[in-house]
């Protein structure tokens, strides 16, 4: 099915992008919760923006692992900007969560003009930012709740991330844990509304429709969902949606719309090619993830085939394996990072498979629903 849809659609890419540039967080503190990206995830602190460079109401800190960026900003005088306000408001409604999912463009001008033109809501135009190391071109677009994308175009830039930002080079460095870049960026919408999103990613920005889950696929005694993988036209930027479908109990997407308030940002899958090494690690910091029973790896190599990794340490970490057509996939799942049981982390590391691991949905969503079940959510 996915093969037959990219020859159908690969010839000519309406919205070109280079890749994911950078995945903003609107959050509490972000002092805070840059330590435990760093304490626990291995990101490294890079650089920062903030009062001391001349930004008297915000912090935003720039983390890197790999070739992922994340930006964690926070307000700090809500009453100062409108700026400000939108960062603390975002925070009191959402939670921490995801605000941008910024991509990295050749032209930031064209993009966002296509994009407007064929039916984005703009929420920032194409705005120059200067500093001695060059200048950036960005501009920004709605997507699900309160969520954006923003363009960024870089070519004419030589600086560490963005104008406003300094380089920071703190003492306290703890290694990474081997995460390379961002694999996929799951959102979750309401019921009835995926395929919206699924129309507005294929019309805007040229997506094609890779995969697609029922909610027969993807169901357990009590709850099922459904889910639509949108990819760009090269395949680096893949956008699963997912909305709830009605079970005999209240889905994890309800929950999640429910804490959330709104449709978000539910789980970015970061790539590793070590994944026992990488989750060893995760663990070892205080990472926590989902558990699946002892007895889904009694039976995994007759599922999966023969793989490289040893059975015993993928059961002992709660690594999940699945195959298809072209290889095969490990992946596990974090718990809630926060305490709104609402965004969460995959670790994924595939061996050729292009595919998300659906033969693993329903010991996944059973793992998940005993955590709902855990919270009176279920
Ligand atoms: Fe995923």
């Amino acid at each position: 099915m996915a093969t037959a849809l990219e020859l159908a659609a690969a010839p000519h890419d309406t919205f070109p992008i280079n890749g994911t540039d950078y995945i903003e967080f609107y959050v509490g503190n972000a002092k805070q919760a840059a330590h435990y990206y760093r304490a626990a995830f291995g990101f490294q602190l890079v650089g920062y923006r903030g009062p001391e460079t001349g930004v008297r109401d915000r912090a935003s800190y720039l983390l890197e692992q790999g070739k992922i960026r994340f930006v964690l900003t926070t307000a700090i005088r809500a009453d100062l900007s409108p700026e400000a306000k939108k960062v603390a408001e975002h925070v009191q409604t959402h939670g921490d969560g995801v605000h941008d999912i910024a991509l990295w463009v050749d032209d930031a001008r064209d993009a966002f003009a296509k994009a407007v033109e064929r039916g984005a809501t703009p929420f920032l135009e194409p705005t120059v930012l200067h500093d001695d190391q060059g200048e950036i071109v960005t501009a920004a677009f709605k997507i699900y709740g309160e969520t954006v994308h923003s363009l960024v175009e870089r070519k004419n830039y030589r600086g560490l991330f963005m104008p406003g930002y300094v380089a920071v080079a703190p003492h306290y460095a703890p290694p990474g844990v081997g995460l390379k870049y961002v694999d996929h960026c799951v959102g979750n919408v309401e019921l009835g509304k995926m395929n919206e999103w699924v129309e507005f990613y294929a019309h805007v920005m040229g997506f094609r429709n890779l995969l697609t889950f029922d909610d027969k696929t993807i169901s357990t005694e009590y709850s099922s969902l459904m889910s639509k993988v949108m990819a760009n036209g090269n395949d680096r930027i893949k956008f699963p949606i997912n909305e709830p479908a009605r079970g005999k109990k209240k889905s994890q997407i309800d929950e999640y719309l429910d804490y959330y308030q709104g449709p978000g940002v539910q789980h970015m899958a970061l790539a590793t090619d070590d994944i026992v090494s990488t989750v060893t690690s995760l663990r070892d910091r205080g990472v926590e993830f989902l558990s699946v029973p002892t007895t889904y790896y009694r039976d995994l190599q007759q599922r999966v085939g023969k793989i490289d990794e040893d059975v015993e340490s993928l059961s002992r970490l709660g690594i999940l394996v699945d195959r298809d057509p072209d290889g095969y996939l490990l992946q596990i799942f974090t718990k809630p990072v926060e305490d709104r049981p609402t965004v969460f982390y995959e670790i994924i590391q595939r061996k050729g498979a292009k595919s998300f691991g659906a033969g693993n949905f329903k010991a996944l969503f059973e793992a998940i629903e005993r955590e709902q079940e855990l919270r009176g959510n279920l």
